[in-house]
């Protein structure tokens, strides 16, 4: 399957799993479009300061056992900061460090994760997880997958999407996922931008504030990815993004391309991917029409969401923005209460 193929069958699948399921009105859609309205607000404000990351960048050394490391729940260890031994060129030594071992991970699931360094003024870093392709890694394509948001950490990817396991119904172990893509793809999921899920910066001043600071993050980023597995700098590469992330995935591949031809790395770039694209509210706040042709509002629904698809695109156009998501949200928990993990 070409990862084209894979993404068409992926929003297949999202389209079916809300076939079966009724618009429903319940309080739990109004309690996560406040959710979601807060944790805007929360962002949006400057009190929220940069919280301070503890102070142990120590890289871990080859003596501890990562497998034995959730053992006591007070340690969790220390972060694997893997710029500094790549500078040093101790590639071994890094792979070998960000080796995913223990439980609750299948041994049968190989997977190297750790930090990469992308802003060493603020001590900014991305967090990343890579799981080489199971079937015919020396060709097989390498896709980045980017999560949404702003704010979704890709571990989302992981577990809940095209990872090789999810969190099983106990809540504590993991099952394996016989559709996961690693079976035919490399794939190199980054926790992005810088203050997403494990990746943090030291200074304030390390959050991004454009696309053009987090697609330079996230090159930086690739770049060393590359650098510790230069086996497959030749590979064709796709950025993939989903949600919000179309936006960083756009970015990226479009940085790459940019960079490419003064490179001492060439990105092998063949193209990116977009799933439930969200990345220009304008264009994208026309879901009404489409939904109902395929079925899944009711011609009553879709004048409803419609009204509120206009008004959406009113107030971006006034510049209320804050007013705009708050009704963009809505049409998505009213679509989405529809009930899929993620319709659009
Ligand atoms: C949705 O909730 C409102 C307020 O509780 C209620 O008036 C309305 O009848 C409900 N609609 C449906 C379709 O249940
Ligand atoms: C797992 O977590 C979910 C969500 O919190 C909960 O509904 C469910 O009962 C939990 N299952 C077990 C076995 O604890
Ligand atoms: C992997 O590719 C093989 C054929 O090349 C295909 O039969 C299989 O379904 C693919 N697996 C996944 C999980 O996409
Ligand atoms: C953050 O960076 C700015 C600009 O370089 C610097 O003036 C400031 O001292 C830094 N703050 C911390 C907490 O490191
Ligand atoms: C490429 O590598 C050379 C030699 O290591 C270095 O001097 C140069 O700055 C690098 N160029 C870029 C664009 O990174």
């Amino acid at each position: 399957m070409t990862p084209r193929a894979a993404t068409a069958l992926l929003l297949l699948v999202q389209i079916f799993l809300v076939a079966d399921a009724s618009l429903d009105n319940s309080t739990d859609a109004v309690g996560s479009l406040e959710d979601s309205a807060d944790e805007y607000n929360r962002i949006d404000s400057d009190e929220d300061a940069a919280e301070p990351a503890p102070d142990d960048d120590e890289p871990r050394t080859p003596t501890e056992d990562p497998g034995t490391r959730h053992d006591d729940d007070d340690d969790v260890g220390e972060r694997l900061l893997l710029t500094p031994l790549l500078e040093a060129g101790h590639l071994d030594e890094a792979r070998q460090l960000s080796r995913v071992k223990g439980a609750p991970f299948p041994d049968h699931v190989e997977s190297y994760s750790g930090f990469f360094t992308v802003d060493p003024q603020f001590d900014s870093n991305l967090f990343f997880w890579f799981f080489p392709a199971e079937k015919n890694y020396e060709e097989a394509p390498v896709i980045v997958w980017l999560q949404g948001g702003p704010g979704q950490p890709s571990l989302i990817g992981i577990f809940m999407e095209i990872g090789p396991f999810s969190v099983a119904p106990d809540n504590v172990s993991l099952q394996d996922n016989p559709y996961s893509w690693h079976k035919n793809y490399s794939l190199l999921f980054i926790d992005n931008p810088v203050g997403t899920g494990f990746s943090y910066t030291n200074n304030q001043s390390g959050y991004a504030t454009n696309q053009a600071e987090i697609a330079d993050g996230l090159y930086t980023a690739v770049l060393q990815f590359f650098t510790l597995f230069p086996e497959l700098q030749e590979n064709p590469l796709y950025v993939a993004g989903e949600s919000y992330g179309g936006k960083h995935a756009i970015s990226l591949a479009h940085f790459i391309h940019n960079r490419n031809p003064s490179a001492n790395i060439t990105i092998n770039l063949k193209g990116l991917f977009i799933v439930s694209g969200f990345f220009d509210p304008v264009s994208c706040l026309h879901y009404s029409e489409f939904l109902y042709q395929v079925g899944l509002l009711d011609f009553n629904e879709k004048k409803a969401v419609k009204i509120m698809e206009q008004k959406g695109r009113e107030l971006i156009r006034q510049g209320n923005y804050k007013q705009a998501l708050h009704v963009s949200n809505s049409v998505h928990v009213q679509c989405n209460s529809i009930n899929s993990p993620h319709v659009i």
